[in-house]
């Protein structure tokens, strides 16, 4: 009999903010407490994970490890300063000190990608991957980057997704991604070519109430998503899917599919963040009513116990 998990989701950053002192910012960061371990997934863009831990009370100096979803610098721009607050732990006598054996972070290795966003009808590839330098944030912020292509188990209830299979028609990779191929140039379109998102990771929590699963930007689809926790963890029962869909400018179809899909599995919750738009959040909440969906933006709170 699975072991009942306390589980505590802490929505740090978000494109909108749920209250005073709260800054919104295009990107995304969730704090994870479960099995006596607190796991930052995500740093948001640039200094709105950092503030607003301050404002909620938030010790970052108190998070254990992290996990990236992808390389996109909506999701990693505040890893420089967030490490700079994970480097000092409480050590003895609750003084702050510097944390022995650095911060692990787990990440695909494709997050070092040289990852470019081009939308339709714009003239240059603009850069939008990890702006910081791998030795960089090794030697001056104490990183250990823990690389896998697989997934990684962080507790006996918290695995780290790995690669997610693309298994169905309808969700694909949004043809505005694009990947710098190492020493070509960057004039002229040459030498880039899409971006499959290998990258793309998410968390998956088993819990007593089913599974708890937290997108960073499901550029791999959340169905994707959520099929790969189911046979990973051997668990079928989904509990909540929380965090970026991007269904932002999804097709009629995908948004039928997903809405479908999402009903079959009796999905109990649904929380949608950051890449997910406005017309998308709003057919899905009328497509499967106010007691699954919610907006959850930074700020929120989330507890299962
Ligand atoms: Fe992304
Ligand atoms: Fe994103």
């Amino acid at each position: 009999m699975l072991k009942k998990t306390r589980l505590r989701l802490v929505t740090l950053s978000e494109n909108t903010a749920k209250w005073l002192w709260l800054l919104g910012e295009w990107g995304w960061s969730i704090l994870v407490e479960a099995d006596g371990l607190r796991l930052l997934f995500d740093t948001g863009l640039g200094s709105s994970a950092v503030h607003n831990a301050d404002a909620m009370g938030v010790d970052l100096a108190t998070v254990d490890k992290m996990a990236l979803s992808h390389g996109h610098v909506d999701h990693t721009g505040g890893l420089r300063d967030v490490l700079e607050r994970m480097r000092l732990t409480v050590g003895h006598s609750n003084f702050l000190e510097l944390r022995h054996g650095g911060i692990e972070v787990i990440a695909h290795p494709e997050v070092w990608g040289l990852k470019f966003i081009k939308h339709p009808g714009e003239e240059e590839y603009s850069f939008r991957g990890i702006p910081f330098q791998k030795k960089e944030l090794e030697e001056r912020q104490g990183a250990r980057f823990v690389e896998s292509r697989e997934p990684v188990w962080i507790t006996d209830n918290v695995v780290w997704s790995g690669e997610i299979p693309m298994l169905n028609d309808y969700e694909k990779i949004v043809g505005i991604c694009y990947l710098q191929e190492e020493g070509k140039d960057v004039g002229g379109g040459a030498g880039f070519v899409p971006d499959p998102l290998p990258d793309d990771a998410a968390l998956y929590i088993k819990t007593d109430l089913g599974l708890v699963i937290v997108l960073g930007c499901a550029h791999r689809g959340i169905i994707n998503t959520v099929h790969h926790a189911q046979a990973l963890t051997g668990m079928d029962k989904v509990h909540m899917v929380v965090g970026g869909t991007h269904l932002i400018k999804a097709s009629d179809y995908q948004m039928e599919s997903t809405i479908r899909e999402l009903k079959k599995m009796a999905v109990d919750r649904v929380g949608v963040s950051h890449c997910t738009g406005l017309e998308s959040s709003l057919k899905l909440a009328a497509g499967l009513g106010m007691d699954v969906f919610f907006f959850n933006n930074a700020g929120n709170v989330i507890t299962l116990s």
